[in-house]
């Protein structure tokens, strides 16, 4: 059923089951970040020391900054750009407040150009780790993949087809219902892959790398790399959270579904950290981070594990499924903005701006091989480029543009409103670390990336 009621102004669409958003916030958040990102910081952080500092970063910071999205989002129930233009002048303020929605679309496009790349390799690996090569050491392997730029256009062009597929069915026949199918998979995969660590891999240690506390190594910059982790991880300062805020229904309670999708998110990270590091340890291999450790050191354990053929594919299958619920987070803020000033339809805008990400993404594909010596902002390549003005960029200054906003501008009873189903108590803790705490918070982390 669709549910497509009228409003005054615009029709607008929201999510017809309960849980939706919660799914598709969740299917957002939980990414490639969680899983080659999260548990490798923990566990050379400091262990349980940075479990803890992280998780005060998700409620001091993450949290108020997701509901202030929402809240935005789903009182203007349209795209980031006309949201944050809605909820300034209603405000009485400029309507240049929509610059940071426009951030957002453009640093989201961005994103899915190299994320596509890298969940292409991700697909690739199904079949890799279901028959691997006689013969050839897993670095050989990756390599063999990454030097052939066809071979990466290839999946990057299947996974961005599969993005522009479910864009193009529509928030309710495409989105919802890809996450309502896709997140118990990813569920069920990853408490698979964490009874095959128990089984094959060495548990204790696995445990206490992730969580025996170590305060010797905390200082100022793991607060820092904890407080830039929960951000990503959580997809805020992009448009993303606002967007699917926007089809929240009036009646579901912003801070227990914030709430609970911040918590699905860190279990995620806690899980993938259980499921993969005792591995490592048991097959002898130095944790480490990034496509180094799926692609090169899990692929060789699975390829030495009983039923590592089995194993292996259903570990890709799962990265794959968590990267591709978070890319069509960042393809449907700028698709719901073409739909709702009527530039073009659902399915064009869709096929438009996700051809458009395929085409930056060739950048990203060449700079594995042929553009691997070229150097674009500093000494970086194409593809750490792009993922440094995004991530290191553009993210936090969206996120503190959006926490100054709902902090200083936002007229309070506006917030009130979208905040009723919940106690007085919630609005007003959430007022004080919105306006005095998150932004701080995020503004530290800005300057220390941009400085280091
Ligand atoms: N949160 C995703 C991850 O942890 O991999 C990445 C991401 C998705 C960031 C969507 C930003 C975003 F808007």
């Amino acid at each position: 059923m669709h549910s497509k009621h009228s409003s005054q102004i615009n029709e607008t669409i929201s999510w017809v089951g309960k849980w939706t958003f919660v799914l598709a916030a969740a299917g957002s958040a939980v990414g490639l970040g969680n899983i080659w990102g999260f548990p490798y910081k923990a566990g050379t952080e400091g262990g349980g020391a940075f479990v803890l500092i992280y998780l005060l970063c998700i409620l001091a910071v993450g949290l108020p900054i997701m509901m202030a999205e929402i809240i935005i989002g789903r009182r203007a129930r349209k795209s980031p750009v006309n949201a944050m233009k809605n909820a300034a002048i209603d405000s009485g303020k400029t309507s240049n407040w929509q610059v940071v929605g426009w951030s957002g679309l453009i640093s989201g496009i961005l994103i899915l150009s190299f994320y596509s790349v890298i969940a292409g390799i991700c697909l690739n690996y199904i079949l890799i780790s279901a028959s691997p090569a006689a013969d050839v050491s897993s670095v050989e392997q990756f390599g063999i993949v990454t030097s052939s730029s066809g071979r990466l256009l290839f999946w990057h062009s299947i996974f961005i087809a599969l993005n522009i597929l479910i864009i193009s069915a529509g928030v309710v026949d495409g989105i919802e219902r890809m996450v309502r199918l896709l997140m118990p998979m990813l569920f069920i995969l990853m408490l698979v892959m964490v009874i095959n660590a128990m089984i094959n891999g060495d548990f204790a240690r696995g445990l206490s790398f992730l969580f025996a506390p170590d305060f010797s190594q905390v200082d100022a910059t793991t607060f820092l790399r904890a407080m830039g982790q929960a951000f990503f991880s959580l997809s805020l300062g992009m448009g993303s959270i606002m967007c699917y805020g926007s089809y929240m229904p009036q009646n579901e309670n912003i801070f227990k579904t914030s709430l609970t999708v911040a918590g699905l998110d860190t279990l995620i990270a806690i899980l993938a950290g259980l499921a993969i590091f005792p591995i490592i340890f048991a097959y002898g291999m130095e944790p480490g981070t990034g496509p180094g450790l799926v692609f090169v050191s899990l692929l060789s354990a699975f390829v030495d594990m009983p039923f590592g053929n089995i194993v292996g594919p259903a570990f890709f299958a799962l990265l794959s499924i968590a990267a591709l619920s978070s890319a069509i987070s960042l393809l449907e803020p700028s698709v719901a903005y073409f739909e709702e000033e009527k530039i073009v339809s659902r399915f064009s805008a869709a096929m438009i701006l996700g051809l458009f990400a395929w085409f930056i993404g060739i950048g990203s594909v060449l700079s594995f091989n042929d553009w691997s010596d070229i150097s674009f902002i500093g000494n970086l390549n194409f593809l750490d480029s792009i993922d440094y003005l995004t991530n290191q960029f553009l993210m936090p200054l969206g996120g503190m543009m959006v926490a100054i906003f709902a902090g200083w501008f936002l007229k309070s009873n506006l917030a009130l409103d979208e905040l009723s189903s919940s106690h007085i108590l919630i609005f007003k803790i959430w007022k004080f670390f919105i306006k005095f705490i998150s932004p701080v918070l995020v503004a530290a982390v800005f300057v220390y990336q941009l400085v280091s």
